[in-house]
């Protein structure tokens, strides 16, 4: 993974330190190794909070902050055995200059030194309820000083989630950052070219194509690109699994006059890009497919129209849902004569058998990144309403204001399952297209369109 400069990091902390309070520590672990079976273990990923604030990738670490910015790193000593085995280590040593803190040990000292870092503070912040077996830590730690305090030592009375000033600053994606997700959404845009182009050259040399050929061609097109990572598990659905949200790339096969579903993204250097393209398997819409294909596009293009700065995150949601309401009756799939017209379909929620999931997510190190989606000046603003599908009673308060700099995907779909008065025409075609916006001060940036949407140029893409 790319090392940049540490004063990024260093410049991080010292914003996250700005808002502790006097008197305070954070700590923060990095992701633990986890087994998959026997011996193996899944490939290591950092944890997300922690690599922000050190740009470190090695298992077994720790970072401790004061609010004074003072920052102590705890990981892996250099261990020649272990380097032979597990490949290269850091060491605190080489870690105080690579990564701009003012202290590092191995993280065998974590226990002996945390109480004294603790010791004489008021508050201790650190990640609730992500990092199992932490709150125990924490609590053993704050017992060492405790068993103190005859001495004169205090103790911290105050525990704080640290993941909220944290979330609020990953949220808004600096420059850095930015250039990062482009060369990303760049390599997972290609990675959808090939896999459309390859669907379309197998299918027409007579070949059997299986979804798991298609997941092939991504995986490859990742790691050719220097991906180190999908950002997430692949969904590669041929014809009706394109109505499962959740499916996976399996073994069903491809078949030319069916839609096949994409949703594949790569991690790069951290950070993951997300990308949905919906394409017939051989290139060529049928009438039914290309008329709902158009409508989802249509409801796409007014929520990029709504995502600018100043608008609220669910601007881009209402919008799709207002042109999909409308084409569902328009297409039949709804009928006017028992809905009514589309303010009543949206009144009603009548659309949401056909789309069930929201139109956007922030994105940034993790594919639904953190940051709250309530506007944190507004939260005592509440109002509540009954839903109109499940009568419960929903309290909502109002939704986040978009800012320059934050990332969100714009993710529109239509899924039609056999039924009873949806026309068969439309039975299992399942359709999704998503982009990843910037959000900008004209409007926002789409850095996924390597790939196209608009349906005959997929169509001219599959022939070449
Ligand atoms: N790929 C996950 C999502 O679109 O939310
Ligand atoms: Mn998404
Ligand atoms: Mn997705």
């Amino acid at each position: 993974m790319t090392q940049t400069t540490p004063s990024l990091y260093a410049k991080r902390r010292a914003q996250l330190a700005a808002q502790l309070r006097a008197g305070s520590v954070a700590i923060m672990p990095t992701a633990p190794e986890r087994a998959r079976n026997r011996d193996s273990d899944f490939p290591y990923r950092h944890d997300s909070y922690f690599f922000y604030l050190t740009g470190f990738t090695e298992p077994n670490a720790w970072l401790v902050l004061d609010a004074n910015g003072r920052s102590t790193l705890f990981c892996q000593p250099k261990d020649l055995e272990r380097e032979i085995w597990d490949g290269y280590r850091l060491g605190p040593d080489a870690a105080v200059t690579a990564l701009g803190v003012n202290a590092a040990y191995s993280v065998s000292e974590l226990d002996q030194q945390l109480p004294k870092l603790l010791e004489n503070q008021q508050t201790v912040w650190y990640p609730f309820a992500t990092h199992k077996g932490l709150e125990t830590r924490v609590d053993g730690w704050l017992n060492a000083v405790r068993a103190r305090v005859r001495f004169g030592a205090q103790c911290p009375a105050q525990q704080r989630d640290v993941c909220g000033p944290l979330d609020d600053m990953r949220l808004v994606k600096d420059a850095y950052e930015q250039d990062i997700m482009r060369r990303a959404s760049a390599i997972s845009a290609g990675a959808h070219v090939r896999a459309m182009q390859t669907c379309a050259r197998m299918l027409r040399a007579g070949q059997d194509v299986r979804e798991y050929h298609l997941d092939a061609e991504l995986l490859h097109e990742f790691r050719t690109h220097g991906s180190q990572f999908p950002a997430y598990t692949s969904i590669v659905a041929a014809g009706a699994n394109a109505c499962v949200l959740h499916y996976r790339a399996d073994a069903a096969p491809v078949r030319a006059g069916e839609l096949v579903l994409i949703d594949a993204g790569c991690e790069l250097d951290g950070y993951a890009s997300d990308i949905t393209r919906t394409f017939p398997a051989n290139g060529q819409f049928t009438g039914p497919q290309r008329d709902l294909y158009n409508l989802v596009l249509a409801s796409q293009d007014a929520a990029v129209a709504a995502t600018r700065v100043g608008a609220r995150f669910t601007d881009p949601h209402e919008a799709t849902v207002k042109v999909l309401a409308q084409g569902l009756l328009d297409l039949g799939l709804l009928n006017p004569n028992h809905h009514g017209n589309a303010q009543d379909v949206i009144d009603k929620r009548a659309y949401f058998p056909f789309y069930m999931h929201r139109t956007s997510h922030w994105l940034g190190m993790d594919v639904h990144d953190c940051g709250s989606y309530v506007e944190s000046s507004e939260l005592g603003q509440t109002s509540e309403r009954k839903d109109p599908l499940s009568g419960e009673s929903i309290v909502s308060r109002p939704s986040r204001i978009l800012r320059e700099g934050m990332v969100l995907t714009i993710e529109p779909g239509l899924y039609v399952r056999p039924a009873d008065k949806v026309p068969e025409a439309f039975w299992n075609i399942g359709i999704r297209i998503e982009d990843d916006a910037i959000v900008t001060k004209e409007g926002c940036d789409l850095i996924t369109r390597g790939v196209p949407v608009i349906a005959s140029e997929i169509e001219a893409l599959m022939r070449a």
